[in-house]
């Protein structure tokens, strides 16, 4: 039920994985299902804030009362989250950037008569969060950070580098948790230091605690 904690507020958030384009027909992905973010935005809209959806895929339901911006790659994703940033009160980017894009989008199909051997040069593309982090004024910045070990130990460092004032962390090894399943397994670690650990919940559950935290950073 709501209580209409963020009314008046504008809250971005991002979702899905990007595309990174070979060739008019191929590109690389990764497994991200945009579930996280969607869950996140649908929890945002229940308390009445003014909620953008920035998606990197169409496969799930628009999530009722958001604004839905659709986008294919890392830089367009990046242009979309920059023209949303300076009037919003809390960014949450739950969206699985490719680290690296194609340095060359071919134009036609890449026909495998032209190639037995075909290499794919990558370029790296640009870290969205730690460009929101260096322009940020009163922004609350959520980040997220998929780690196999040392979830902890990595994700406070994330945190510190990106200057987030809170960021989710997921050990994507274990049963239950980070891409493609409906639920996750996630510790919240806080600019102070201090660290909350949650046991396995659906991802609409963690939705709404994550809003919850933003509620609380930015009132
Ligand atoms: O550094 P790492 O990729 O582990 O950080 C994950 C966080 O940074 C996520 O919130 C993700 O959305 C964001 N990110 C980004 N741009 C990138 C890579 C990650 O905004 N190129």
């Amino acid at each position: 039920y709501s209580k209409h904690l963020l009314k008046g507020k504008k809250i971005v958030v991002s979702a899905g994985g990007t595309q990174e384009d070979i060739d008019p027909v191929r590109y690389i992905s990764n497994r991200s299902s945009g579930k996280m973010g969607y869950s996140i935005a649908r929890a945002a809209a229940l308390e009445d804030a003014d909620v953008t959806l920035v998606s990197c895929t169409h496969a799930l339901p628009e999530p009722v009362g958001v604004h839905m911006i659709y986008v294919h790659d890392a830089r367009e994703l990046e242009k979309a989250v920059n023209a949303q940033y300076d009037d919003c009160d809390a960014l949450v980017m739950a969206a699985a950037v490719s680290d690296y894009r194609p340095a060359v989008r071919a134009e036609n199909k890449i026909k495998k008569e032209q190639h037995d051997h075909l290499n794919i040069e990558l370029t790296e593309n640009p870290d969205i969060l730690y460009g929101l982090g260096q322009k940020k004024t009163h922004q609350f910045l959520v980040g997220f950070a998929a780690e196999t070990r040392d979830v902890i130990e990595y994700g406070k460092a994330k945190l510190a580098k990106k200057n987030l004032n809170l960021l989710v962390a997921n050990d994507v090894a274990q049963q239950g948790a980070g891409f493609n399943v409906s639920t996750n397994i996630a510790a919240l670690i806080y600019k102070d230091g201090h660290i909350e650990q949650y046991p396995k919940m659906t991802k609409d559950d963690l939705g709404h605690i994550i809003i919850e935290k933003i509620v609380e950073g930015i009132n």
